[in-house]
């Protein structure tokens, strides 16, 4: 997190306290057994290159869970994000049984955007989150599961 183009689309990288509570803040959700982040691991070697789960927001004054991700740069535009939060979302759905989830992405992320759409997210709608024009995308369980019914 120390890494600015990790830390794109946010309000800057963070220090090693500010790096430490995120991880606090995640650790608390796993202990309370509510959704919570993953580890983006490369299978080969096992090196620890992102992050890609669920995190807990208050949109519109209403509480949502969403689907959150950040890679090392080194492993860009090789589809490694989209898999990992293709597996998020089943696991929200299928595991979780959870109602919907969104994505919060800035207008000009393109790369995020196309994550969201390549896992069947679609605009909902344009907000303000914590000050900043914000783009919430969304998918519902209903939507899910007229895709993987089968
Ligand atoms: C967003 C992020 C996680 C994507 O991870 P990734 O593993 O590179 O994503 P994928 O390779 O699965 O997909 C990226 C898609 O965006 C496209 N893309 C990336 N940059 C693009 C650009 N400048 N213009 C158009 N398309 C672009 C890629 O071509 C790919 O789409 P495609 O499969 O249709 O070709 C990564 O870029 C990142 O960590 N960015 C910084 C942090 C961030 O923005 N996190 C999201 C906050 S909401």
């Amino acid at each position: 997190m120390a890494n600015q183009d990790f830390m794109r689309f946010s309000l800057g990288v963070y220090t090693r306290e500010q790096t430490q509570a995120v991880l606090d803040k995640i650790l608390s959700w796993n202990r309370a057994g509510l959704p919570s982040q993953f580890a983006v691991v490369i299978q080969t070697g096992g090196k620890l290159i992102g992050y890609c789960g669920f995190f807990h927001q208050v949109v519109d004054e209403k509480n949502e869970i969403e689907i959150g991700y950040r890679l090392h740069p080194n492993y860009w535009n090789q589809g490694l994000i989209t898999e990992a939060a293709g597996a998020v979302r089943d696991h929200a759905f299928r595991d979780l049984k959870l109602p919907r989830v969104i994505s919060l992405i800035h207008p000009e992320n393109i790369a995020s955007r196309r994550v969201a759409e390549k896992i069947g997210m679609a605009l909902e709608k344009q907000t303000i989150y914590r000050g900043f024009p914000t783009n919430v995308f969304s998918l519902s369980r209903e939507q899910w599961l007229q895709e993987h019914v089968a």
